[in-house]
């Protein structure tokens, strides 16, 4: 049979053993709503500057020059690949794949009454992929709304610099896209 202070040695290996094997999980989600609510609030912030100086026109050539320019380094910045996808893009490089395509629409279905998108994790072995909904404003509208919230001189400049433009035709509350934040386990 064991001896007391045997059973104890035993307990403080096997109690050291689980600590040690479960480090405190990073909490993705959390961290991912940080990160994508201060892209958000940036991305805004250098909108606005430019619809004050210059209007849409100014705006528009500026959003597609920085938009993901601004994304992907931001994301370097934090450590995750941080992109922002859709369904219906305007620059295609911003498209979902099938499988997140999958995602966008559950996310699209599971819309609370109160009008709230939830968020989603995915984890595979190396990666966990957080993905948190980005719903149409009021102040979206005049370069994503019908055709009757956008000035005929806006519609211009997007013709332009963008021929195969899907992104219209939102109203205010719509799911527009995800942030995508891929971590690295
Ligand atoms: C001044 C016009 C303008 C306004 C206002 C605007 N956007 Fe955009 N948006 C753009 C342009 C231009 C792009 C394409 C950027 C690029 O080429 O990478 C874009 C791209 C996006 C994308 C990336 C997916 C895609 O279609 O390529 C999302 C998501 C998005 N906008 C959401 C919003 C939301 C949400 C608002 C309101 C808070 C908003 N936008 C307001 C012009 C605008």
């Amino acid at each position: 049979m064991f001896q007391h202070w045997q059973i104890k040695i035993l307990l403080i290996i096997l109690l050291s053993f689980i600590v040690v094997c479960h480090p405190a999980q990073k909490d993705y989600e959390a961290l991912a709503i940080a990160i994508t609510t201060e892209a958000k609030s940036n991305l805004q912030q250098k909108l606005m500057a430019k619809m004050k100086e210059g209007g849409t026109a100014l705006a528009l050539p500026f959003c597609k020059e920085n938009a993901l320019g601004f994304t992907n380094t931001f994301g370097n910045e934090h450590s995750v690949r941080l992109r922002r996808l859709t369904n219906k893009p305007r620059n295609e490089l911003n498209w979902l794949t099938k499988e997140e395509t999958d995602i966008f629409l559950e996310i699209q279905k599971e819309k609370s009454k109160e009008g709230v998108y939830p968020n989603r994790m995915i984890s595979s072995n190396n990666l966990v992929t957080v993905y948190v909904p980005i719903v149409i404003m009021g102040q979206c509208l005049q370069c994503h709304g019908k055709t009757s919230d956008i000035s005929k001189e806006t519609s211009a400049i997007l013709a332009k610099h963008y021929p195969n433009d899907k992104a219209i035709g939102y109203e205010v509350g719509e799911l527009r896209g995800l942030f995508s934040v891929e971590f690295l386990k």
